[in-house]
C-alpha cells in the first residue's frame, strides 16, 4: 500500500463522497491538509468497543466490517465513514470496526472535523441521518 505523497487523491475521493458534497473545494482541501493518513493490515482493529475515543474516519481505500459484541452489523467501504458516534457524545466506541483487507482512512480529530463542518447544516443533516439510521439497525444495536 503506497503512503500519500500529497493531498491530490484524497482531495478527488473527499470531493465525491456524498457526507461532503455540499462542500466546496477550498474547504475539502483545508480539511485533507489537516487530516491524517492512515493504513491498516487486514484483521487489524482501527476503533475498539468500550474504549474511548475521539477520531472521526473516513474510508479512502478499502472495506471495513462492524462488529457489535463479536457480530457483524456492517460494512463499510470508500467513501464511508465511521468513528462519528464517538465524536458526537464524547462516550465509548460503540462498536469494533475491523480492516477486512488492508485499508486506507482519512483521520479528522474532533478539532478538524468541528471546524471542518460545524457550520455546515447539510453536513451535520447527513451525518445525523446515518447515525441514526445506523442506531436502529438490528437488535444488537439497541443494547449498549
Ligand atoms: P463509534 O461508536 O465512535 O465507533 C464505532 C463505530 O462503528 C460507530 O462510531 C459507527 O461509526 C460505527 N457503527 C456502529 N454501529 C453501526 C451500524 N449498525 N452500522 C454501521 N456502522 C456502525
Amino acid at each position: 500500500m503506497s503512503d500519500a505523497k500529497g493531498a491530490g487523491p484524497a482531495l478527488a475521493m473527499l470531493g465525491s463522497v456524498p457526507l461532503f458534497s455540499g462542500l466546496g473545494k477550498s474547504q475539502l482541501r483545508t480539511m485533507v491538509t489537516s487530516a491524517k493518513e492512515r493504513t491498516y493490515r487486514a484483521g487489524e482493529t482501527i476503533v475498539k468497543q468500550g474504549e474511548k475515543g475521539i477520531g472521526f474516519y473516513l474510508i479512502l481505500d478499502g472495506q471495513a466490517r462492524v462488529e457489535k459484541a463479536g457480530q457483524q452489523v456492517a460494512v463499510l467501504g470508500p467513501g464511508q465513514f465511521f468513528g462519528e458516534m464517538a465524536l458526537l457524545d464524547q462516550q465509548p466506541r460503540t462498536a469494533d470496526v475491523l480492516a477486512s483487507g488492508a485499508v486506507r482512512c482519512l483521520v479528522l480529530s474532533p478539532w478538524e472535523f468541528w471546524s471542518a463542518v460545524g457550520n455546515e447544516p447539510e453536513v451535520l443533516r447527513t451525518l445525523l441521518k446515518e447515525t441514526v439510521r445506523r442506531m436502529r439497525s438490528g437488535p444488537a444495536a439497541l443494547s449498549d
